[in-house]
Order: structure tokens, then sequence, then C-alpha cells
């Protein structure tokens, strides 16, 4: 039983943290290092909708295809490995697509799929399904306002598109990739227009969500600031 402004509440189910933003804000280490700080599980739904497109792109299915693109999100087969504790394998019909997942083709596809209701429909259950005791740590772009609505603490990352890039173009290079720092840029304002701009549930902050800068702000300082309202929470409830 808890107390919220002197009225008693049932917590019925786990517990959740959203973390939602933008492309390049930080929250997919941030969700990570919170999990694994707090022992909860891990929910990365951008994977999901990445992992849409990457069957399409590899089925030849065009982007635009609505009717085709539910039933690949209906039947995905996929496993998240070490989801507990900030773990992240993702194994898609028996593959280890972990990392094939994470160019910038997969996620500009992701972005065009996502506008899709029915697909995002089609994902909703399975991200739900990520809510189990002790906890969940939901990062995305609308985990806060339309997945978890109830969550006990919600975050909204933003960053500006030029940190953004430069942020995304290091973690590049340390692949030995080189883009450069103005196609980084473009296409991160192009995916903000289209996740922003979409009918169904476009990238905006829940209205009770915390909202922090991270332009300059370090992954600890942030992670921190996010433990420090989840005690705040906690000795509230
Ligand atoms: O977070 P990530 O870059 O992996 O997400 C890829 C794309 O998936 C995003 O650009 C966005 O369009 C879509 N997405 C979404 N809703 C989520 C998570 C991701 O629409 N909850």
């Amino acid at each position: 039983m808890l107390i919220i402004e002197g009225k008693q509440v049932m917590m019925k189910d786990a517990p959740v943290i959203t973390i939602d933003g933008p492309a390049g804000s930080g929250k997919g280490t941030v969700a990570h290092n919170v999990a694994a700080t707090l022992g909860w599980h891990l929910l990365d739904s951008g994977a999901l909708y990445r992992l849409v497109a990457f069957t399409a792109l590899k089925q030849g299915i065009a982007l635009d295809d609505e009717a085709a693109l539910v039933a690949v999100g209906r039947e995905l087969d996929v496993i998240f490995t070490g989801n507990k504790q900030g773990g992240t394998g993702i194994i898609l019909d028996g593959q280890n697509v972990t990392h094939d997942i994470r160019t910038e083709e997969c996620g500009s596809a992701a972005s065009q799929v996502a506008a899709f209701s029915s697909v995002r429909t089609a994902l909703l259950d399975r991200q739900r399904a990520f809510l189990q005791m002790p906890g969940l740590v939901a990062d995305g772009r609308d985990m806060g306002t339309v997945v978890f609505p109830d969550a006990f603490v919600k975050v909204y990352l933003t960053a500006s598109a030029q940190i953004r890039a430069e942020r995304r173009k290091k973690q590049l290079k340390e692949q030995g990739i080189d883009v450069s720092l103005s196609c980084l840029v473009r296409d991160i304002e192009s995916r903000d227009a289209r996740d922003c701009g979409r009918k169904s549930a476009p990238l905006k902050p829940a209205a009770d969500a915390v909202i922090i800068d991270t332009d300059q702000l370090s992954v600890d300082e942030v992670v921190n600031n996010v433990l420090s309202l989840v005690q705040e929470r906690r000795s509230v409830l």
C-alpha cells in the first residue's frame, strides 16, 4: 500500500521509468545505465521499429506497404538476450542482428515505418509485455505518453541537433565509420521532423515528464539526475 498526496494507492504492477527523447539525446545509454544500477528490466522500443524496418529492407517490402509492415510487426520472431540489467543482444529468426539494426539506413527506415499507427498498434502488446518485477526502464519516443502512461517517473531528454550529431559522429568514429557532421545534422533534423510531425504518437514530452537538457551534461550526470528523481518519487510513494 502506498500513500500519494494523502490517498492510499495500490501498486499492482511493477514500477516503470520512461525515458523519451529525440535521436541522439543519449536516452539509450542513460536507460541502459539506470536499468543496470537498479537491476530492472530494459525495453529499447526503438529496436522493435528497427527490426520491422530491417526485415522489410531484407525482404524487399516497400516502406509504404502498410499491410505488409503490420504483418512483419505482428510476426517478429525476436529474443532480447540478457534483457535484465541492461543487456542488449537481439536475436531475430535465430540470427544475431544486434549490430545490423544500428545503421543510419535502418534508423531512417525505422522512422518511416513508425509513422503508421497500425504498425505502432501491432507492437504495443509486445512492448507492454516487458513490464515485469522488479521494474522496467523503457526508452523510446512515446513511452510516457502512450505505452506506459502510468509510469511512476517520466523523463524527457533533449539536446540540440548539433550536439546530438557530434555525439553520433564520435560513436561512429569509434566503430571506424567516418560520416560528415553536416550529413548527420541533416539526418537528425529530418528524423526529428518526421518523429515530431507524425499523426500517431508524435514525439513530445508527457505532460508530467521531467525535461532534462543534456547539452552540457555528461552521461553520468544525466543518470544521476534520473536516479535522484527515482529516489524522490520513492520517498513520496
Ligand atoms: O531510438 P531509435 O533511434 O532506435 O529509434 C528508431 C526510430 O524508431 C525512431 O526514429 C522513431 O521514429 C521510431 N520510434 C518510435 N517510437 C518509439 C521508439 C522509436 O516511433 N517508442
